[in-house]
């Protein structure tokens, strides 16, 4: 995809489909009124008639409307002035990408209409990016074509590049995610990161199964045990055009296939543990973007990959192992496998001095049961640093929650023969405990536990995203990464 500013006359501005956001105050704007105007007035009287909604999201689609050159025309609300933010702009743009996008092959699409401040303007072209793409990576015949090229009306060079950087390393995130564990399991996916790693200028080390037993990752190996796939842990270095700024930590649960293990999981609940990488794909993303924003902020990716399934060699319930930092665990349920690579990869992350640490997971169940499908659970050993996260957050219109981390709930994860267990006392507060045996691995480093179980993978569609795969938290953690003060 190639994107570009759009200069001249909307009215006459030659595009295969022009998507223009439509806020509540719509008339005030000149491109739109002209826009109307060419049209005979049909924008007013739809509105006014109310045919057409200018309420966040809504899509109405004009096909080979007259008086304009765009060959289609599809309109998209923006709500109005007070509510409107970054996460509405995302959200819209994507929407009309994917209106777009569906049915047909269009080569350029043009956007206007999209008046705002810099994040706000940056969320929609990144939006325009995303909408567009799908999950039917193997279906002959596509639901969505995304377009050749993106035009954009109103918005510098600067944050049209920027945008697309964002937006195509979501892409990324999504197709890794997408795709299934036949094809993406852990050696596959190091060699997409170390294409990434090239194509983007990061340095990146990869650690194969002889390394992560010298490393004595006995906890990942465990997990890993039960495959006949090799497990791998990813290191990627983005230097940061500050280097005298202490770097800071992502770490990402890879599973690229979460059966349960012996701990076996239902069908139903199997059917889409392809996307337990998820947490692994959102900081290959990051990575990627941060790499080509150049930020100041330096930046240590590591990623942990396993398979977790069954054979005679799978870790059983009783086991013991021996993580990285030397604690020892007891295995009570073979499902409970993420804490246990991220266990390793957490005390990884240590010995690279971070000022901060992020992890991203597709944790628990008991996260989604506590904030539903959209919401990212946000869990802590420092207030300040998880504030600063969902600050950002907010401000790009993302959801993310946190979630309470008295130490009573340690209680639950004290072991009977080893240091700790992996699992609580019983399921309530699972999504809880869970970040408990985390905070073990991760000393006092200001740290904190995204659990992305919920938003990170879609059963069904949003008028703005295909289902599967959402890229969710990454442009969050970019802007989080950008306006990190030194
Ligand atoms: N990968 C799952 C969590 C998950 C559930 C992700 C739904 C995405 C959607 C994780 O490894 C898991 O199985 N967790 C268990 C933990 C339990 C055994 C303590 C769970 O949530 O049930
Ligand atoms: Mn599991
Ligand atoms: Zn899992």
């Amino acid at each position: 995809m190639k994107i570009v500013q759009a200069h001249g006359n909307l009215v006459s501005y030659d595009c295969d489909g022009l998507v223009l956001g439509l806020g509540s105050e719509w008339e005030t704007s000149s491109q739109l009124a002209a826009i109307d105007s060419a049209l005979g007035g049909t924008l007013r009287k739809l509105v006014e008639s109310e045919e057409l909604s200018t309420k966040p999201m809504k899509v109405t689609s004009l096909l080979s409307p007259t008086g304009i050159q765009a060959r289609q025309l599809v309109i998209v609300g923006l709500g109005n002035n007070e509510t409107r933010d970054a996460g509405i702009g995302y959200r819209a743009a994507a929407t009309g990408a994917k209106a777009m996008a569906a049915s047909k092959n269009r080569k350029r699409v043009a956007y206007a209409g999209f008046y705002g401040d810099d994040l706000y303007t940056k969320s929609s072209v990144i939006g325009s990016i995303t909408g567009g793409v799908g999950q039917d990576l193997f279906r002959a015949e596509r639901s969505l074509h995304a377009p050749e090229e993106v035009h954009w009306f109103d918005v510098s060079d600067a944050i049209l590049n920027q945008g697309l950087a964002i937006g195509q390393s979501m892409n990324l995130t999504r197709r890794l995610v997408n795709l299934p564990p036949n094809y993406l399991y852990p050696e596959t996916f190091a060699n997409e990161a170390s294409v990434v790693a090239r194509e983007v200028g990061l340095e990146i080390e990869i650690w194969d199964q002889k390394r992560l037993k010298v490393e004595k990752c006995g906890a990942l190996l465990a997990v890993s045990q039960g495959s006949t796939k090799e497990p791998r842990l990813c290191i990627l270095k983005y230097a940061g055009t500050n280097p005298s700024i202490a770097p800071i930590a992502l770490v990402g649960k890879g599973v690229t296939f979460d059966s349960g293990g012996l701990s076996i999981k239902p069908t139903e609940g199997m059917l889409t543990m392809k996307c337990d990488m998820a947490g692994a794909a959102t900081v290959l993303g990051i990575m990627r973007s941060a790499a080509l924003l150049q930020l100041e902020q330096p930046i240590i990716g590591l990623v942990g990959l396993v398979e977790n399934l069954i054979s005679g060699d799978a870790f059983k319930l009783g086991d013991v192992v021996t993580a990285r930092s030397g604690k020892t665990i007891e295995i009570h349920n073979t499902d409970a496998e993420g804490r246990l690579v991220l266990a390793d990869v957490l005390n990884v992350a240590l010995q690279h001095n971070p000022s901060h640490i992020i992890d991203f997971a597709t944790l628990t169940g008991a996260c989604v049961v506590a904030l539903g499908n959209d919401v990212v659970g946000a869990m802590s050993n420092n207030d300040h640093w998880q504030q600063k996260i969902l600050d950002a957050v907010g401000r790009c219109g993302e959801y993310a929650w946190p979630l309470p981390m008295y130490s009573f709930f340690a209680e639950q994860i004290a072991g009977k023969v080893a240091d700790i267990k992996n699992v609580g006392e019983g399921r309530w507060g699972g999504a809880i405990t869970a970040a408990k045996f985390l905070e073990e691995f991760v000393g006092k480093t200001p740290w904190t536990h995204l659990d992305i179980a919920g938003p990170a993978f879609l059963d069904s569609p949003k008028s703005w995203t295909d289902a599967g795969a959402t890229a969710t938290m990454v442009r969050s953690v970019i802007e989080l990464l950008s306006s990190i003060d030194s």
